[in-house]
């Protein structure tokens, strides 16, 4: 009989939420619970696109599916739709979206969900074009999301802020609009400026959007951005260049690219990494293929995320137990990666010292 290989220490999903961490890459679009959703639904009077048992496989809803994108995800339904019919289902979803109460009690349920995960601080990507009924009033989009995170912090759950997301598909004057109407209102809570979208359906956009990420980072906002996901390490080459990303969003594909990679260690730019919905939309077919450990051992800085729990069925405190024993994590590492969370984070200065020194503490007593 083969000798049988001994087995890893599993890491306590409970020990892992209780070490102070941060989420820095998530989209509130990506967290409505099934029950939020459907309250939603029923409150606007709208049918669901199908079953509520399988509303987040959007494989199965006509709508979302187009047929000539089949990026071969295979572990949850999302990867057989592709990026942009999942991004189709986000329309649809944040469409039921339409009074302040419902956009405040949304930022609420995400504050309580990233809690129950142990996370303490969270940059939260907001994209206003998936919210129809708010289009031509995205700040008064961010003023309601922000009453609600407000609230989730007066009774003490995650603090969190939020990253502007532009999509990537706008144009060059909608980010420049997006952009004079963040600076001229300045809404509270919005620390930063973002792009998503999927990478596919657009080319570069350094050249496009570098005026809005000038006037951004000029007003003092920060810059994060999509790229390296299902664009190749040209679109983090093209973030760091003409956007002045201070984080890449994913990034995961620069491993393709050894120079790149040595620049990201050098400028100690951290890549915001979400393994799950990495191979869950087809990146990659499974945890032991994923370049995450390779990142790590060259030195770039790394955090680990989940971008859209909801919808990819994951908790960040689950998803760090399956990446410790995908990659044979103990605990100093994911101590690490607590510490790192928080350091990449937009959080104020005096809420990173607090955590880190709450995390060194925890760790001088364990
Ligand atoms: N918006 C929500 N999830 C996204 C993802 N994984 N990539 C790009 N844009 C997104
Ligand atoms: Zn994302």
């Amino acid at each position: 009989m083969p000798a049988l290989a001994p087995a890893a220490v599993r890491i306590d999903e409970q020990d892992i939420r209780l070490l102070p961490k941060a989420e820095v890459h998530v989209h509130l679009e990506g967290t409505f619970a099934l029950v939020d959703l459907l309250r939603l639904a029923k409150e606007n009077g709208v049918a669901l696109p199908g079953p509520a048992a399988t509303i987040f496989d959007v494989s199965t809803h006509d709508a979302f599916v187009r047929p000539e994108i089949t990026t071969g995800g295979t572990a949850h339904g999302v990867g057989g739709a592709g990026l942009s019919g999942f991004l189709r289902f986000l329309d649809w979803q944040c469409g039921l979206v339409r009074t302040p109460e419902q956009a405040a009690r949304i930022a609420y349920a995400f504050a309580a969900r990233q809690t129950a995960s142990g996370i303490r601080y969270s940059d939260v990507i907001v994209n206003p074009t998936h919210w129809n009924a708010w289009h031509g009033r995205e700040i008064e989009l961010m003023q309601a999301l922000a009453a609600g995170l407000d609230e989730a912090e007066q009774d003490g759950l995650c603090v969190t802020n939020i990253a502007y997301s532009l999509l990537r598909t706008q144009t060059a004057i909608e980010a420049e609009q997006a952009v004079a109407a963040l600076v001229g209102h300045r809404p509270s809570r919005v620390v930063a400026l973002s792009i998503d979208g999927d990478e596919k359906a657009s080319g570069p956009t350094g050249e496009k959007f570098r005026t809005a990420f000038r006037a951004a980072e000029a007003a003092g906002l920060h810059r994060t951005v999509h790229a390296g996901e299902s664009s190749g390490p040209a679109g983090v080459w093209d973030a760091l260049d003409h956007l002045h990303a201070e984080r890449i969003d994913h990034g995961v594909r620069s491993i393709e690219d050894p120079v790149l990679v040595q620049r990201l260690v050098d400028e100690g730019i951290p890549l915001d990494v979400c393994p799950r919905s990495n191979i869950t939309l087809g990146l990659y077919p499974d945890w032991a293929s994923h370049p995450l450990p390779l990142l790590v051992e060259a030195g770039v800085r790394v955090t680990l995320n989940t971008d859209d729990p909801a919808p990819l069925a994951c908790t960040l405190d689950e998803d760090w137990a399956v990446a410790a024993g995908a990659f044979g994590y103990g605990r100093p590492e994911l101590v690490r990666f607590a510490a790192e969370s928080i350091r990449a984070s937009f959080a104020d200065d005096d809420l990173k010292r607090d955590l880190l020194a709450e995390l060194s503490d925890l760790e001088v007593a364990t």
